[in-house]
């Protein structure tokens, strides 16, 4: 079960959860509860992983840290003191990035329905590379950037019809995508994009999904842009001068799962570029690569009080947290699993199956089902590994709940990175009577 935790995670001899040197219970106290700590030696660990192991192989690696996994200030600072690069969704990842000091020049902008003033704000803001999802957005991007007198480099993403074996919610790769430039309709694009004066187009992007278990769609994806890169060469004289493939990397949110090394994706993935750019006489393109889950998400503990204890006539023992579907939506939205643990009583035995509810107004806040702990009392800690990863992004003011308080730790100390939500800030926004 350790292993699910931080890299820095360790038990003490009285059984408690230590997370960065930290008492995870002591955090509960101090911090108040529920409360997402972060391992921050965890999470630089993971960016030089992923330097270190792309580099290897392939030495003109870009590493992105994808931030919708989750930004805050601090992340995005501890971002740029990693030499990382950094993809936003939106305008308001990038505002958040730019007030933590990210340069603009090593920031990548996707979205599949970015506005005119998304744009404008990083033309103005002079952002490194714009991904643009469509002809429309094309021919926006165009107009927007002869009037900022600023040409970022531009990508194309494309959807190269790979199936990604992932949830449908996180699948994105695929012919019935959402995202991107279909395949068949990618010449066009490309035909489009070179002819605006105001796009600069570099390369081509694409992601297959989140949660991916093997270098597979990764390496059908590369073989589909990398064929298709060569036909627009010499059809439409286009140079690949980069190329991305997102992000995606699994995690393994319980003991069951089997997610793969770093390394398995960098060898399958270099090897093939070094292979078919020589076999299609293609220059090496710069390759970019956008972790997000696997370099927060497991670096990420949340941390709950138990509450309301009861046993449900013929069905499951539940354990209510101060916390559930309003900072974690993930097992509402798409099932997900999560091993939850007795931060105060690690080395106790499981002696019982529990269902852990949420505390909000919907039967489905469940945060995870049938877990095994020892005998739970009210006011124990809970504790949720692998949470750094789209829980706090994706966290709600639902029922009026308090999006919870963020600590970084390492090395013994823990710092509050972003404060608890409070009564007033529900309503700091809302002008009285519309006046
Ligand atoms: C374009 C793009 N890049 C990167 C990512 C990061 O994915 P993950 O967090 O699974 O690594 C996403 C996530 O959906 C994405 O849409």
């Amino acid at each position: 079960m350790l292993s699910l935790f931080t890299l820095s995670s360790s038990v003490s001899p009285d059984g408690h959860l230590v997370i960065g040197g930290c008492d995870a219970v002591s955090l509960a106290s101090l911090y108040g509860t529920p409360l997402y700590v972060f391992d921050e030696g965890h999470i630089r660990e993971k960016c030089r992983e992923f330097k270190k192991e792309f580099g290897k192989y392939y030495q003109n690696t870009n590493v992105a840290y994808a931030s919708k996994a989750c930004l805050n200030r601090s992340i995005a600072k501890i971002m740029d003191q990693e030499g990382m690069e950094l993809d936003v969704v939106s305008g308001g990842e990038l505002a958040i990035a730019l007030s933590a000091g990210f340069p603009a020049e090593r920031i990548y902008f996707h979205g599949n329905n970015k506005s005119e003033a998304e744009i404008m704000f990083a033309l103005e803001s002079g952002i490194g590379h714009i991904v643009a999802d469509n002809i429309t957005e094309l021919e926006m991007l165009d107009r927007l950037s002869c009037r900022a007198d600023y040409r970022p480099d531009v990508f194309i993403r494309i959807t190269p019809g790979v199936d990604a074996h992932t949830h449908h919610h996180i699948t994105t790769g695929h012919s019935g995508s959402k995202f991107g430039v279909y395949l068949e309709e990618a010449p066009e694009a490309i035909r489009i994009a070179q002819k605006l004066e105001g796009v600069n187009l570099v390369g081509l992007h694409c992601h297959l999904g989140s949660q991916l278990h093997e270098t597979s769609p990764y390496t059908d994806a590369l073989e589909i842009l990398l064929k298709f890169s060569k036909k627009m060469h010499d059809e439409e004289g286009f140079i690949l001068r980069e190329i991305s493939l997102g992000g995606g990397f699994g995690v393994n949110y319980t003991l069951e799962d089997s997610a793969l090394p770093v390394e398995n994706y960098a060898t399958a993935i270099s090897g093939l570029m070094i292979l078919l750019c020589e076999r299609l006489n293609l220059p090496h393109p710069k390759l970019i690569i956008e972790p997000g889950r696997a370099i927060v998400g497991p670096a990420g503990v949340a941390l709950y009080r138990a509450g309301m204890i009861k046993q449900a006539k013929r069905y499951e023992k539940f354990v209510a947290i101060d916390g559930g579907m309003a900072d974690n939506i993930r097992p509402a939205l798409y099932d997900a699993r999560y091993a939850v643990a007795t931060a105060g009583k690690m080395l106790d035995e499981p002696d019982q199956k529990v269902t852990i509810a949420g505390k909000f107004c919907e039967s489905g806040d469940i945060l995870s089902r049938d877990v095994w702990l020892p005998s739970v009392e009210t006011g124990d800690i809970l504790a949720v590994p692998v949470a750094g990863a789209y829980c706090l992004p994706m966290a709600s003011n639902y029922n009026g709940a308090l999006k919870p308080a963020v600590v970084m730790v390492g090395g013994g100390k823990s710092r509050l990175v972003r404060r608890r939500e409070t009564y007033s800030d529900l309503t700091s926004l809302d002008i009285e009577d519309g006046a």
